[in-house]
């Protein structure tokens, strides 16, 4: 997977991606990140890349022309017309699904905009997707391009080098995961569930799946709709009462 980031800040993206499991990611070759400076593409000596928006108002408006230039700079680099993602809070809400279909692109490029935006025309011309990490906003689109860049390379094999991949999917069958434990056993008087020491994998995995039911019904009712659960699994939340939320 190859990520190339049209941004006027190249080294936000470049410091925030080098670190831990995606700087090895990027070392064993499983991703690359390119970050590509708009500025570079000014096509004048100041560098200058913005301007006033048509009809008044506050801030300034990324141009056309940069922009363009810049992506097409990444076009003619790869030899094809690639998938294209404006981080803005007006796009289709990011989530896993998402991530997962993306992880099935060679190249990806991410268009970040500052300011009070970017020139309409050459999103209409370039930009296949409109993509927001949330409702709220934020002054950039560089967190936005980082936190989607993370949640898909962590779907690109080999970058968590666990055979069980699965086994680190927050969102299997759509359920938050169950607690975790580690050493000592007891810490200011709390115990580790005595069933993680009992040996009995078979009990284990049927407890976590139990814990991973119930913090979704607690934490995130709202992922049920879609969760992947057995009659009686279904059967024991619609019998839990709400009461017991916290
Ligand atoms: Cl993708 N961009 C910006 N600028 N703000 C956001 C966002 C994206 N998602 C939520 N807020």
């Amino acid at each position: 997977m190859k990520y190339h980031v049209l941004t006027l800040f190249p080294e936000m993206i470049e410091q925030g991606l080098n670190t831990s499991i995606l700087g090895r990611a990027m070392e064993k070759n499983c991703i690359a990140v390119e970050a590509i400076n708009i500025r570079d593409y000014a096509g004048n000596r100041h560098g200058k890349v913005d301007d006033y928006p048509y009809g008044g108002g506050a801030g300034m408006v990324m141009q056309a022309e940069p922009v363009c230039a810049a992506y097409e700079a990444v076009k003619e680099k790869i030899g094809y017309a690639p998938r294209v993602i404006y981080l803005t809070p007006q796009g289709k809400v990011f989530n896993q699904k998402i991530a997962e279909e993306l992880v099935a692109n060679e190249d990806l490029v991410f268009l970040c905009g500052h300011y009070e935006g970017i020139d309409e025309r050459v999103l209409e011309e370039i930009v296949t997707d409109y993509v927001s990490i949330g409702d709220y906003v934020l002054t950039g689109g560089e967190l936005p391009a980082m936190v989607m860049i993370d949640a898909i390379s962590r779907l690109v094999p080999g970058v968590l080098g666990n055979e069980d991949s699965g086994r680190f999917e927050s969102f299997q069958d759509n359920l938050l995961e169950h607690p975790q434990y580690s050493r000592p056993e007891i810490w200011r008087d709390r115990q580790v569930p005595p069933i993680l020491l009992s040996g009995h994998h078979e009990n284990v995995e049927k407890w976590r799946r139990q814990q991973s039911v119930i913090r979704t019904r607690e934490r995130r009712p709202d992922l049920l709709k879609d969760a992947v659960l057995t009659l009686k699994e279904r059967e024991y939340i619609e019998n839990m009462d709400d009461d017991s939320l916290i």
